[in-house]
Protein backbone atom coordinates (compact mmCIF):
# COMPACT_ATOMS: atom_id res chain seq x y z
CA UNK A 1 0.00 0.00 0.00
CA UNK A 2 1.52 3.65 -0.69
CA UNK A 3 2.22 6.21 1.67
CA UNK A 4 -0.70 9.36 2.61
CA UNK A 5 0.06 11.75 -0.46
CA UNK A 6 1.71 9.49 -2.85
CA UNK A 7 0.37 9.44 -6.34
CA UNK A 8 -2.43 6.39 -6.41
CA UNK A 9 -1.14 5.97 -10.35
CA UNK A 10 2.22 6.27 -11.14
CA UNK A 11 2.76 5.38 -15.21
CA UNK A 12 6.34 5.08 -16.05
CA UNK A 13 7.18 4.62 -19.75
CA UNK A 14 4.20 2.30 -19.71
CA UNK A 15 4.03 0.66 -23.27
CA UNK A 16 1.83 -1.75 -24.96
CA UNK A 17 2.27 -3.16 -28.87
CA UNK A 18 -0.12 -5.49 -30.86
CA UNK A 19 2.46 -7.33 -32.93
CA UNK A 20 4.35 -4.47 -34.90
CA UNK A 21 1.45 -1.60 -33.89
CA UNK A 22 1.94 0.37 -30.98
CA UNK A 23 -1.01 1.21 -29.22
CA UNK A 24 0.18 3.20 -26.31
CA UNK A 25 3.46 4.73 -26.42
CA UNK A 26 5.89 5.28 -24.19
CA UNK A 27 3.08 7.00 -21.50
CA UNK A 28 4.06 8.52 -18.21
CA UNK A 29 1.95 10.19 -15.66
CA UNK A 30 1.04 10.52 -12.01
CA UNK A 31 -3.13 10.42 -10.43
CA UNK A 32 -2.78 11.86 -7.14
CA UNK A 33 -5.23 11.43 -4.32
CA UNK A 34 -8.67 13.17 -4.65
CA UNK A 35 -7.68 14.04 -8.44
CA UNK A 36 -10.28 13.63 -11.17
CA UNK A 37 -8.19 13.05 -14.17
CA UNK A 38 -9.69 13.02 -17.40
CA UNK A 39 -7.89 10.93 -20.32
CA UNK A 40 -9.27 12.86 -23.60
CA UNK A 41 -8.64 11.45 -26.92
CA UNK A 42 -10.39 10.08 -29.81
CA UNK A 43 -11.52 6.30 -31.18
CA UNK A 44 -8.08 3.75 -31.19
CA UNK A 45 -5.58 6.31 -29.58
CA UNK A 46 -5.10 4.02 -26.58
CA UNK A 47 -7.25 5.03 -23.78
CA UNK A 48 -8.82 1.50 -22.72
CA UNK A 49 -5.78 0.06 -23.62
CA UNK A 50 -3.86 2.18 -20.91
CA UNK A 51 -6.59 1.45 -18.44
CA UNK A 52 -6.57 -2.45 -18.57
CA UNK A 53 -2.86 -2.44 -18.19
CA UNK A 54 -3.16 -0.55 -14.92
CA UNK A 55 -5.86 -3.03 -13.54
CA UNK A 56 -3.49 -5.57 -14.97
CA UNK A 57 -6.25 -7.10 -17.16
CA UNK A 58 -3.27 -6.45 -19.70
CA UNK A 59 0.83 -6.61 -19.43
CA UNK A 60 2.77 -3.90 -20.53
CA UNK A 61 4.95 -4.62 -23.57
CA UNK A 62 7.73 -2.24 -22.03
CA UNK A 63 7.37 0.42 -18.59
CA UNK A 64 5.10 -0.30 -15.68
CA UNK A 65 3.13 1.72 -13.77
CA UNK A 66 2.50 1.35 -9.81
CA UNK A 67 -1.57 1.43 -8.95
CA UNK A 68 -2.23 2.29 -4.75
CA UNK A 69 1.94 1.30 -4.55
CA UNK A 70 1.51 -2.03 -6.04
CA UNK A 71 3.09 -2.75 -9.49
CA UNK A 72 1.11 -3.91 -12.14
CA UNK A 73 2.95 -6.22 -13.54
CA UNK A 74 3.48 -8.53 -10.16
CA UNK A 75 0.98 -7.60 -7.75
CA UNK A 76 -2.07 -7.17 -10.23
CA UNK A 77 -4.10 -9.15 -7.37
CA UNK A 78 -3.92 -6.64 -4.65
CA UNK A 79 -4.80 -4.00 -6.91
CA UNK A 80 -7.95 -5.03 -8.12
CA UNK A 81 -9.69 -5.30 -4.75
CA UNK A 82 -9.24 -1.84 -4.27
CA UNK A 83 -10.02 -0.25 -7.85
CA UNK A 84 -13.57 -0.08 -9.11
CA UNK A 85 -13.78 -0.17 -12.77
CA UNK A 86 -16.34 0.49 -15.19
CA UNK A 87 -15.62 -0.72 -18.30
CA UNK A 88 -16.84 0.90 -21.75
CA UNK A 89 -18.66 -2.44 -22.83
CA UNK A 90 -19.76 -2.93 -18.87
CA UNK A 91 -22.20 -6.12 -18.92
CA UNK A 92 -25.30 -5.66 -16.40
CA UNK A 93 -27.26 -9.20 -15.91
CA UNK A 94 -30.42 -7.73 -17.86
CA UNK A 95 -33.05 -10.26 -16.02
CA UNK A 96 -31.59 -9.23 -12.48
CA UNK A 97 -33.31 -6.42 -10.80
CA UNK A 98 -30.51 -3.35 -9.56
CA UNK A 99 -30.42 -4.87 -6.43
CA UNK A 100 -29.53 -8.20 -7.20
CA UNK A 101 -26.77 -6.74 -9.67
CA UNK A 102 -24.84 -4.79 -6.55
CA UNK A 103 -25.39 -8.29 -4.58
CA UNK A 104 -24.03 -10.20 -7.24
CA UNK A 105 -21.12 -8.05 -7.85
CA UNK A 106 -20.53 -7.34 -3.92
CA UNK A 107 -20.35 -11.68 -3.96
CA UNK A 108 -17.59 -11.27 -6.68
CA UNK A 109 -15.97 -9.24 -4.51
CA UNK A 110 -16.15 -11.53 -1.75
CA UNK A 111 -18.47 -9.13 0.50
CA UNK A 112 -20.29 -10.58 3.12
CA UNK A 113 -24.52 -10.01 3.50
CA UNK A 114 -23.59 -8.30 7.00
CA UNK A 115 -21.27 -6.09 4.69
CA UNK A 116 -22.55 -5.70 1.88
CA UNK A 117 -26.41 -4.68 2.81
CA UNK A 118 -25.70 -1.77 4.54
CA UNK A 119 -23.00 -1.05 1.83
CA UNK A 120 -25.33 -1.68 -1.30
CA UNK A 121 -28.15 0.80 0.65
CA UNK A 122 -25.79 3.45 0.93
CA UNK A 123 -24.70 2.93 -3.20
CA UNK A 124 -28.38 3.05 -3.98
CA UNK A 125 -28.92 6.58 -2.73
CA UNK A 126 -25.45 7.79 -3.84
CA UNK A 127 -26.77 6.67 -7.36
CA UNK A 128 -30.27 7.62 -6.91
CA UNK A 129 -31.55 4.20 -7.88
CA UNK A 130 -33.63 3.76 -4.46
CA UNK A 131 -36.62 2.75 -4.52
CA UNK A 132 -36.02 1.60 -8.51
CA UNK A 133 -33.77 -1.42 -7.15
CA UNK A 134 -36.18 -3.67 -8.06
CA UNK A 135 -36.46 -3.12 -11.35
CA UNK A 136 -35.04 -5.50 -13.82
CA UNK A 137 -31.55 -3.90 -15.09
CA UNK A 138 -32.74 -4.65 -18.80
CA UNK A 139 -35.57 -2.01 -18.14
CA UNK A 140 -33.68 0.65 -17.18
CA UNK A 141 -33.08 3.73 -19.13
CA UNK A 142 -29.33 4.14 -20.40
CA UNK A 143 -28.75 6.77 -17.88
CA UNK A 144 -30.07 4.53 -14.73
CA UNK A 145 -28.31 1.62 -16.35
CA UNK A 146 -25.03 4.08 -16.25
CA UNK A 147 -25.30 5.05 -12.56
CA UNK A 148 -26.20 1.24 -11.82
CA UNK A 149 -22.88 0.39 -13.43
CA UNK A 150 -21.14 3.08 -11.66
CA UNK A 151 -22.38 1.82 -8.08
CA UNK A 152 -21.44 -1.84 -8.73
CA UNK A 153 -17.99 0.10 -9.76
CA UNK A 154 -18.16 1.51 -5.66
CA UNK A 155 -19.54 -1.40 -4.08
CA UNK A 156 -16.84 -2.64 -2.51
CA UNK A 157 -15.42 1.03 -1.47
CA UNK A 158 -12.59 1.52 -3.73
CA UNK A 159 -10.02 3.97 -3.34
CA UNK A 160 -10.27 4.66 -7.04
CA UNK A 161 -12.43 4.50 -10.18
CA UNK A 162 -11.28 3.65 -13.42
CA UNK A 163 -14.25 4.63 -15.98
CA UNK A 164 -13.83 3.99 -19.07
CA UNK A 165 -15.99 6.37 -21.08
CA UNK A 166 -18.53 6.11 -18.76
CA UNK A 167 -21.05 8.46 -20.48
CA UNK A 168 -21.40 7.46 -23.70
CA UNK A 169 -24.84 7.30 -25.34
CA UNK A 170 -26.86 9.00 -22.48
CA UNK A 171 -28.24 12.23 -23.52
CA UNK A 172 -26.75 15.28 -21.63
CA UNK A 173 -28.90 15.80 -18.60
CA UNK A 174 -27.46 12.41 -17.58
CA UNK A 175 -24.01 13.04 -18.63
CA UNK A 176 -24.89 15.88 -16.09
CA UNK A 177 -26.08 13.76 -13.25
CA UNK A 178 -23.20 11.69 -13.55
CA UNK A 179 -20.75 14.04 -13.28
CA UNK A 180 -22.53 15.19 -10.07
CA UNK A 181 -21.62 12.17 -8.82
CA UNK A 182 -18.30 11.96 -10.16
CA UNK A 183 -17.16 15.18 -8.44
CA UNK A 184 -19.26 14.03 -5.15
CA UNK A 185 -16.88 10.63 -5.01
CA UNK A 186 -14.06 12.63 -5.39
CA UNK A 187 -15.08 15.29 -2.66
CA UNK A 188 -15.23 11.97 -0.38
CA UNK A 189 -11.46 10.91 -1.42
CA UNK A 190 -12.20 8.64 -4.24
CA UNK A 191 -9.65 9.11 -6.62
CA UNK A 192 -11.13 9.09 -10.41
CA UNK A 193 -9.05 8.50 -13.85
CA UNK A 194 -11.55 8.88 -16.59
CA UNK A 195 -11.68 8.56 -20.19
CA UNK A 196 -14.05 10.41 -22.72
CA UNK A 197 -13.86 11.68 -25.99
CA UNK A 198 -16.05 14.89 -24.96
CA UNK A 199 -14.72 17.71 -25.31
CA UNK A 200 -16.98 19.40 -22.34
CA UNK A 201 -16.44 16.46 -20.08
CA UNK A 202 -13.08 17.34 -20.51
CA UNK A 203 -13.52 21.01 -19.19
CA UNK A 204 -14.82 19.24 -16.25
CA UNK A 205 -11.99 17.22 -15.37
CA UNK A 206 -9.50 18.56 -12.58
CA UNK A 207 -6.45 17.42 -14.87
CA UNK A 208 -6.57 16.31 -18.13
CA UNK A 209 -4.21 14.58 -20.30
CA UNK A 210 -4.36 14.18 -24.58
CA UNK A 211 -4.09 11.12 -26.08
CA UNK A 212 -3.39 11.02 -29.62
CA UNK A 213 -2.05 7.59 -31.42
CA UNK A 214 -0.59 5.61 -28.26
CA UNK A 215 1.02 8.80 -27.20
CA UNK A 216 -0.01 11.26 -24.11
CA UNK A 217 0.53 14.74 -25.93
CA UNK A 218 0.08 16.89 -22.54
CA UNK A 219 -1.24 16.32 -19.38
CA UNK A 220 -2.49 19.94 -17.23
CA UNK A 221 -5.54 21.53 -15.49
CA UNK A 222 -7.52 22.32 -18.92
CA UNK A 223 -6.63 25.63 -18.12
CA UNK A 224 -3.11 25.36 -18.25
CA UNK A 225 -3.32 23.38 -21.67
CA UNK A 226 -5.19 25.91 -23.43
CA UNK A 227 -2.89 28.66 -22.09
CA UNK A 228 0.31 26.46 -22.64
CA UNK A 229 -0.40 24.42 -26.03
CA UNK A 230 -1.05 27.01 -28.50
CA UNK A 231 1.06 28.62 -30.62
CA UNK A 232 -0.79 32.13 -29.81
CA UNK A 233 -4.37 33.78 -29.35
CA UNK A 234 -7.78 32.19 -30.85
CA UNK A 235 -9.95 34.59 -32.88
CA UNK A 236 -13.77 34.25 -33.44
CA UNK A 237 -14.23 36.17 -36.92
CA UNK A 238 -17.47 37.08 -38.66
CA UNK A 239 -17.93 37.36 -41.74
CA UNK A 240 -19.38 36.51 -44.93
CA UNK A 241 -19.39 34.83 -47.04
CA UNK A 242 -18.11 31.84 -44.62
CA UNK A 243 -16.38 29.82 -47.27
CA UNK A 244 -13.96 32.08 -49.03
CA UNK A 245 -13.37 33.62 -45.62
CA UNK A 246 -12.25 30.82 -44.89
CA UNK A 247 -9.91 30.33 -47.79
CA UNK A 248 -8.39 33.80 -47.48
CA UNK A 249 -7.89 33.36 -43.93
CA UNK A 250 -6.31 29.81 -44.03
CA UNK A 251 -3.80 31.51 -46.54
CA UNK A 252 -2.94 34.38 -44.09
CA UNK A 253 0.66 34.06 -42.85
CA UNK A 254 0.61 33.56 -39.21
CA UNK A 255 -2.20 31.65 -39.37
CA UNK A 256 -1.49 28.48 -37.82
CA UNK A 257 -4.67 27.18 -37.53
CA UNK A 258 -8.74 27.89 -39.14
CA UNK A 259 -12.10 26.12 -38.87
CA UNK A 260 -16.00 27.01 -39.33
CA UNK A 261 -17.62 27.26 -35.64
CA UNK A 262 -21.12 27.20 -36.48
CA UNK A 263 -21.70 30.86 -38.17
CA UNK A 264 -18.47 31.98 -38.09
CA UNK A 265 -14.74 31.54 -38.89
CA UNK A 266 -12.33 30.35 -35.70
CA UNK A 267 -8.48 31.13 -36.00
CA UNK A 268 -5.14 30.55 -33.96
CA UNK A 269 -2.95 32.50 -34.87
CA UNK A 270 1.50 32.47 -34.18
CA UNK A 271 2.80 33.87 -31.63
CA UNK A 272 2.11 38.15 -31.66
CA UNK A 273 1.93 37.67 -35.39
CA UNK A 274 -1.51 39.05 -35.56
CA UNK A 275 -3.85 41.28 -34.13
CA UNK A 276 -7.51 41.92 -34.74
CA UNK A 277 -6.57 45.00 -37.15
CA UNK A 278 -3.88 43.05 -38.98
CA UNK A 279 -6.43 40.31 -39.50
CA UNK A 280 -9.30 42.58 -40.45
CA UNK A 281 -6.59 44.33 -43.09
CA UNK A 282 -5.44 40.66 -44.53
CA UNK A 283 -9.34 39.57 -44.92
CA UNK A 284 -10.04 43.37 -46.40
CA UNK A 285 -7.15 42.60 -49.21
CA UNK A 286 -9.11 39.34 -49.88
CA UNK A 287 -12.18 41.93 -50.41
CA UNK A 288 -13.90 40.92 -46.96
CA UNK A 289 -13.55 44.28 -45.45
CA UNK A 290 -16.76 43.84 -43.31
CA UNK A 291 -15.17 41.05 -41.03
CA UNK A 292 -16.18 41.24 -37.18
CA UNK A 293 -13.06 39.96 -35.20
CA UNK A 294 -12.95 39.08 -31.82
CA UNK A 295 -10.06 37.84 -29.48
CA UNK A 296 -11.63 34.39 -27.62
CA UNK A 297 -10.53 32.07 -24.81
CA UNK A 298 -8.84 29.36 -26.21
CA UNK A 299 -10.82 26.15 -25.94
CA UNK A 300 -9.95 22.51 -25.32
CA UNK A 301 -10.93 21.49 -28.92
CA UNK A 302 -8.13 23.91 -29.92
CA UNK A 303 -5.57 22.35 -27.82
CA UNK A 304 -6.95 18.67 -29.27
CA UNK A 305 -6.39 20.14 -32.47
CA UNK A 306 -3.15 21.45 -32.35
CA UNK A 307 -1.65 18.17 -30.28
CA UNK A 308 -2.95 16.16 -33.09
CA UNK A 309 -1.41 18.29 -35.71
CA UNK A 310 1.91 16.96 -34.20
CA UNK A 311 1.26 13.61 -35.71
CA UNK A 312 2.29 10.46 -34.88
CA UNK A 313 5.90 10.67 -34.49
CA UNK A 314 5.75 13.79 -31.79
CA UNK A 315 7.38 13.51 -28.95
CA UNK A 316 6.31 16.81 -27.06
CA UNK A 317 4.56 15.48 -23.58
CA UNK A 318 4.57 19.10 -21.24
CA UNK A 319 3.46 17.67 -17.76
CA UNK A 320 1.75 19.82 -15.46
CA UNK A 321 1.64 19.08 -12.17
CA UNK A 322 -2.01 19.45 -10.02
CA UNK A 323 -2.42 22.71 -8.10
CA UNK A 324 -2.32 22.99 -4.46
CA UNK A 325 -5.85 22.39 -4.07
CA UNK A 326 -6.37 19.65 -6.87
CA UNK A 327 -9.97 17.33 -7.08
CA UNK A 328 -12.78 19.27 -9.06
CA UNK A 329 -12.50 21.91 -11.49
CA UNK A 330 -15.23 24.61 -10.51
CA UNK A 331 -18.25 24.25 -13.29
N1 LIG B 1 -6.25 -7.09 -28.28
C1 LIG B 1 -5.90 -6.30 -29.30
N2 LIG B 1 -5.30 -6.79 -30.40
C2 LIG B 1 -4.91 -5.99 -31.41
N3 LIG B 1 -5.11 -4.66 -31.44
C3 LIG B 1 -5.72 -4.11 -30.39
C4 LIG B 1 -6.15 -4.89 -29.26
N4 LIG B 1 -6.71 -4.05 -28.35
C5 LIG B 1 -6.65 -2.82 -28.89
N5 LIG B 1 -6.05 -2.84 -30.10
C6 LIG B 1 -5.80 -1.70 -30.96
O1 LIG B 1 -5.09 -0.73 -30.20
C7 LIG B 1 -5.54 0.57 -30.52
C8 LIG B 1 -5.99 1.27 -29.28
O2 LIG B 1 -7.18 0.67 -28.82
P1 LIG B 1 -7.96 1.18 -27.55
O3 LIG B 1 -9.13 0.29 -27.39
O4 LIG B 1 -7.03 1.29 -26.41
O5 LIG B 1 -8.40 2.62 -28.01
P2 LIG B 1 -9.40 3.64 -27.32
O6 LIG B 1 -8.70 4.93 -27.22
O7 LIG B 1 -9.95 3.05 -26.09
O8 LIG B 1 -10.54 3.78 -28.43
P3 LIG B 1 -12.14 3.99 -28.27
O9 LIG B 1 -12.35 5.46 -28.04
O10 LIG B 1 -12.68 3.55 -29.57
O11 LIG B 1 -12.60 3.15 -27.12
C9 LIG B 1 -6.66 0.41 -31.55
O12 LIG B 1 -6.11 0.60 -32.84
C10 LIG B 1 -7.09 -1.02 -31.37
O13 LIG B 1 -7.57 -1.56 -32.58
MG1 LIG C 1 -11.80 2.58 -25.45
Amino acid sequence: MNEPGAPVVRAEHLTRKFGDFIAVNDVSFEVYPGEVVGYLGPNGCGKTTTMRMLLGLLQPTSGTAQVLGFDIRTRAESIRPLVGYMSQKFALYEELTGYENLVFYAGVYGMRPSAYRPRIQEVLDLIGLAGHERERAGELSGGWRQRLALGIALVHRPRLLLLDEPTSGVDPSARRQFWDLIYLLAEQGTTVFVTTHYMDEAEHCGRLGVMHRGRLMAMGTPDTLKHSQLPGPAWDITVQPLIPALDALTATPGVFQTGLLGDHLHAITTGDAHTAESLGAALGDHGFGNALIEEVEPTLEDVFVVLAGHGADATPVTHHPPPAEPACAPR
